[in-house]
């Protein structure tokens, strides 16, 4: 997998994996197996997106983005868990992850599951034991928010109520209902990546309200973007298999809208993301970036 950005990240890169390998440190109570499992699946290079955005919501709204590493590494693990349990057999099915064997087929089912249940564990912990009080109760709560039963966990329910069934009725086939599944499954914890670095930079309201407007649309546009890659590109430079969203019925933006309008659909979703930080003036500049490359990646 080949990840590019113009800025170099590589401090902020660097220091989220020297993170995520000290947060996943073996401890005693934990069983060697699971704790492999855990490692395993977390340390694995992955594009490190959602951390990346932590570090530079925090560093838009005025913060120091080494305070936000806690958090950062609390929405991998949350993200983690969720590609674990995604690629399960009862979901999507998955053999390959980050050019790996998924942690079912590297461990076992049970195992799997385990790990993503302690991954979803040491995000809220990693967040209570790092933070002060104040800043870690109000990411806590977001975290909780976006991951949860209407968010990410209800838009995989509904993603995986809504394969097989295309056009059987017109709500399986609406716009409006795969927006939802979209900004739910997805969408909403890239909306807390930015709160959650946007709490620790010490954002106001409205900063926290811009950051959510920002994620919404590269959140929205990042799926839709997933959805054309499983189509057009291969297993090499995805890290994943491709083809498998025709194969098991899912609905999706290509399958919906076609290729051409669904790729025009992320610009437009880019181009909103942009106008939104163009309130944080310079010190916003890398979100601009980064939300380019949304549009424009390739693995
Ligand atoms: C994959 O996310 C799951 C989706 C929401 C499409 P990423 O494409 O960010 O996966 P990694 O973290 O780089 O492996
Ligand atoms: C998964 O969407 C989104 C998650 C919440 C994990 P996909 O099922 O399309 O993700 P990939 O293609 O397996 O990475
Ligand atoms: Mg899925
Ligand atoms: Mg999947
Ligand atoms: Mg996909």
């Amino acid at each position: 997998m080949s990840v590019s950005f113009t800025t170099d990240y590589s401090k902020q890169r660097a220091a989220i994996e020297e993170s995520l390998e000290r947060f996943t440190q073996p401890e005693s109570g934990c069983p060697a197996r699971l704790a492999e499992a855990i490692r395993y699946s977390t340390l694995t290079p992955g594009k490190r997106m959602r951390p990346l955005l932590v570090l530079l919501a925090c560093e838009a709204v005025g913060g120091d983005w080494e305070a936000a590493l806690p958090a950062a590494c609390a929405v991998e693990f949350i993200h983690v868990y969720s590609l674990i349990h995604d690629d399960l057999p009862a979901m999507d099915n998955d053999e390959l992850r980050r050019g790996k064997p998924t942690c079912h087929r590297q461990f076992d089912e049970a195992t799997a599951i385990l790990a993503g249940d302690s991954l979803q564990m040491l995000a809220f912990e990693v967040l209570c034991e790092n933070l002060p009080e104040i800043r870690a109760f109000r990411c806590c709560r977001l975290l909780a928010k976006y991951a949860g039963r209407s968010h990410l966990v209800g838009g995989q329910a509904d993603d995986l109520a809504a394969e097989g069934r295309f056009g059987e009725s017109s709500d399986h086939r609406s716009a409006d209902f795969l927006q939802q599944i979209h900004l739910r499954k997805t969408g909403g914890l890239i909306v807390a990546s930015l709160q959650l670095g946007g709490v620790m930079g010490g954002a106001s309201e409205s900063e926290i309200e811009t950051l959510g407007d920002y994620g919404r649309s590269i959140g929205l546009a990042f799926q839709i973007v997933d959805d054309c890659l499983d189509i057009e590109s291969t297993p090499e430079k995805m890290g994943k298999m491709t083809r498998k969203d025709e194969n098991h019925g899912k609905l999706t933006y290509p399958n919906l809208l076609g290729l051409a309008e669904s790729k025009q659909l992320a610009d437009e979703l880019i181009e909103d993301a942009i106008r939104s930080v163009s309130v944080f003036k310079s010190q916003g500049q890398s979100l601009v970036e980064l939300a380019k490359f949304v549009a424009e990646r390739r693995s």
